[in-house]
């Protein structure tokens, strides 16, 4: 079917998911919402998110996609399951395919949660992974830096991304954790640096990764993907400015055919 496969996110985190799906289905088209208006959603209550992250899927579900991914970990947590029900199209949010690609790759059993403060506080991974595996042990740890530093592109710049990394991680540099949750859309953009901190000898779950796999296998088997021969324009939809996120969309995602709108949605929280 030959319609777009919507994605939101509060910012540009959710490119990491685009890019995914565009590297596994280069035909796919995907309309893009970026709430730059409320970024960061970390520190907000779940039912502002919840507010936000509804909104924002009905923009989506009004310009004709045919599913809906939630990238952001945040939104997840505020809107799932709940808004599966809500809505008659196909809607993936990523804490479960995040939890379950964490369970798959660690050994031990030990796994450690890097995420926005709204996700660790909802307990939405820790519900999520023991719910398939009662005897895990999770560490949670809260990077709301993280988002800051990719959102003002400072993360360009890899020695303070380094010591940003260091600083933040420094507590859990001898970890029994074999596994880490990338458990926010913004980190895999730092991904090398986090990977390198641990010495390359943990796992690293990119939850949107994990999300795209089971979301275009999903549409595959609803017969619901687009014809190999089709040539996406990808819109995104910005919500407020976002000044940054050309220069991230360009290095993340070269040489694709995309176009930007600027978009202000009536109603406030
Ligand atoms: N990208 C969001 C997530 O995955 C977090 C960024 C924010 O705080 O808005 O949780």
């Amino acid at each position: 079917m030959n319609k777009p496969i919507g994605i939101m996110d509060s910012g540009v985190g959710g490119l990491t998911v685009m890019r995914e799906i565009i590297h596994a289905l280069p035909a796919e088209e995907v309309y893009y919402f970026a709430d730059s208006l409320n970024c960061p959603y970390g520190p907000k209550s779940q039912d502002e998110v919840k507010h936000y992250t509804k909104e924002a899927v009905q923009f989506l579900i009004d310009k004709g996609v045919k599913a809906v991914i939630i990238a952001c970990n945040t939104a997840t947590a505020a809107v799932m399951p709940e808004l599966r029900d809500e809505i008659d199209i196909p809607v993936y949010g990523v804490i479960n395919p995040g939890s379950l690609g964490a369970l798959r790759k660690s050994d031990n059993n030990e796994i450690l949660l890097l995420a926005t403060e709204g996700t660790i506080k909802s307990g939405a991974y820790e519900a999520g992974i023991l719910s398939f595996d009662k005897d895990v042990k999770i560490y949670n740890l809260a990077c709301p830096e993280f988002v800051t530093l990719i959102e003002s592109l400072d993360y360009e710049n890899p020695s303070i991304t380094k010591t940003a990394v260091a600083e933040k991680l420094a507590p859990y540099k001898d970890t029994k954790a074999d596994t880490v949750i990338l458990g926010c859309t913004h980190f895999p953009i730092i991904e090398k640096y986090i990977a390198e901190f641990f010495n390359g000898e943990k796992h690293i779950i990119d939850a949107g990764f994990e999300t795209v796999t089971i979301a275009l296998v999903q549409l595959h088997k609803k017969k619901l993907l687009t014809a190999d021969n089709n040539t996406p324009h990808h819109r995104i939809f910005i919500h407020g400015e976002n000044n940054t996120f050309e220069k991230v969309m360009n290095s993340w995602i070269p040489d694709i055919e995309y176009s930007i709108e600027n978009i202000l949605l009536q109603e406030t929280y």
